[in-house]
């Protein structure tokens, strides 16, 4: 099931300080499936935080359409039960953790058993128990990400808005915010992450998104992003030179004693050249598929600009 859809979604601010405005998402086309993670990569500016505003219906979409949960943003049904962390939240900074939590829930209009209950297992999720009754003035960037997730979840939401949730938080943090993050999807809640850590991303998310000056530039899983272009290694105790590939198999990048490397039209082809090299009596000791980080697949994509959706 989708619970995000999203057809030729454009949305142009008028600022009146540029000729025909800014168009911060151009055309945008994606869905986003119950249960899993999803990040939306970037460059800055490239319209991420502008996509989850008309998803969420903070801000209106120019053309096109958006379907959240089956309803479009602009009906207030559509935010019932999702939750949101917003990107450079000012949370006030005289009330506690559980006083946050209390807020959020009456925003809501939780009645107020619901809202005790719902705050004593946020806490716990997010290891902020101990920190329930101190004031947020005194938290760090880590523990407020923390319990600003626990906010986002006051009203049990099945799809989670998360606008950069590591941004500011040193290593130790992250590593907290995204074990709670695999937590929750592993709960049955869908998950849309804004990041720039691409690292991050690449351990937690399912499937990405990256935008490119308001475009979508590319969407696949997190394996398709990371796959280097159906190029595989084989180690095997190569001795001579071995057989041509034809056209139709792929080509051989690279042989050295050991190291074979060899890019393929598609992924059953490696079968072919297993095939030829068993005929040949090799042993063949591993057999594995080039990756590359998110992070360089990423650059990749953003450098080269004009890639079409792939
Ligand atoms: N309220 C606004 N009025 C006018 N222009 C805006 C407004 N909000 C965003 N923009 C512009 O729209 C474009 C997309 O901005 P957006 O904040 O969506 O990008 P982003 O991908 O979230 O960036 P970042 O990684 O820096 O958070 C930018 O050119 C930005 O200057
Ligand atoms: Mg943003």
């Amino acid at each position: 099931m989708n619970v995000v859809t999203v057809s030729d979604i454009t949305k142009v601010y008028n600022t009146g300080m540029q000729k025909g405005g800014i168009t911060a998402v151009d055309c945008v086309s994606l869905h986003i499936e119950s249960g899993e993670i999803f990040g939306l990569l970037g460059p800055n500016g490239a319209g991420k935080t502008t996509l989850f505003k008309m998803l969420l219906g903070i801000t209106g979409v120019t053309s096109g359409e958006a379907m959240l949960l089956g309803y479009p943003p602009s009906n207030p049904k559509s935010r019932e039960r999702i939750g949101y962390l917003p990107e450079n939240h000012r949370f006030p900074e005289h009330l506690t953790g559980l006083g946050l939590l209390q807020l959020t829930g009456n925003m809501y209009k939780l009645d107020k058993e619901i809202i005790e209950k719902r705050s004593a297992e946020l806490l716990e999720l997010v290891d902020m128990t101990k920190w329930a009754s101190t004031k947020m003035k005194k938290y760090s960037k880590g523990m407020l990400q923390r319990v600003g997730l626990a906010q986002a979840m006051i009203n049990d939401p099945e799809v989670l808005f998360l606008d950069e949730p590591t941004d500011g938080v040193d290593p130790i943090g992250r590593a907290e915010i995204k074990n709670v993050m695999q937590k929750i999807r592993d709960d049955g809640k869908t998950i849309i992450l804004n990041s720039h850590l691409l690292s991050e991303v690449e351990m937690v998310a399912d499937r990405v998104a990256i935008l490119q000056n308001g475009k979508l530039a590319k969407i696949g899983t997190v394996d398709e992003m990371t796959n280097k272009k159906l190029q595989y290694e084989i180690q095997a105790e190569f001795r001579e030179t071995l057989f041509d590939i034809p056209e139709e198999i792929g080509k051989l990048q690279s042989l050295s004693r050991g190291r074979m490397v060899v890019e393929l039209v598609d992924e059953s082809k490696i079968n072919w050249v297993i095939d030829s090299l068993r005929r040949k009596k090799i042993d063949i000791r591993v057999v594995k598929p080039i990756k590359i980080t998110l992070e360089q697949s990423f650059i990749e994509t953003v450098s080269s600009g004009k890639e079409g959706v792939s």
